[in-house]
């Protein structure tokens, strides 16, 4: 079984974004974390990143249509704008699992409102790299 780990815009500048807030792992590490974890599970990874809201939409749709057990997905600032991100995660009865590594409520309120979590089925946040690790233990047990 494959889970999709689908990251948005500017996620690739970890490791030296804002690190107070975002911690000091790259988008690398992380995906090395996750791999290592999904080998002990049994499970694969599909890792990505993208800049481009498109891309998440039409990876949503990937998942989708190759029988993806989950997706975790950091949509990033899209995560606070994005319908078309609402609409696919509607549209797919795959399970999607919003991931933050920080915790957007206790942040500006811009980004407060979360469009994929409206839509998700569940949603970890605010632990750094490990919110990652978490969502793909909860992705394991659906
Ligand atoms: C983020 C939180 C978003 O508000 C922000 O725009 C990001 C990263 C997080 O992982 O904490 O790009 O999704």
């Amino acid at each position: 079984p494959t889970i999709f780990v689908l990251n948005g815009p500017n996620l690739n500048m970890l490791g030296t974004r804002e690190p107070e807030i975002y911690g000091s792992d790259t988008l690398d590490d992380i995906a090395g974390m996750l791999d290592k974890r999904a080998r002990g599970l049994g499970l694969e990874i599909d890792f990505r990143q993208s800049s481009h809201e498109g891309h998440l939409v039409d990876w949503l749709h990937e998942a989708a249509a190759t029988n993806a057990k989950a997706v975790l997905l950091n949509a990033g600032a899209l995560t606070h704008t994005s319908v078309a991100l609402y609409d696919a995660i509607k549209a797919i009865t795959v399970p999607v699992i919003e991931v933050h590594l920080s915790n957007p409520h206790t942040r500006e309120t811009f980004r407060h409102k979360s469009f994929v979590g409206m839509a998700a089925k569940g949603s970890i946040a605010g632990f750094g790299a490990h919110s990652y690790l978490l969502a793909l233990d909860a992705a394991a047990k659906l």
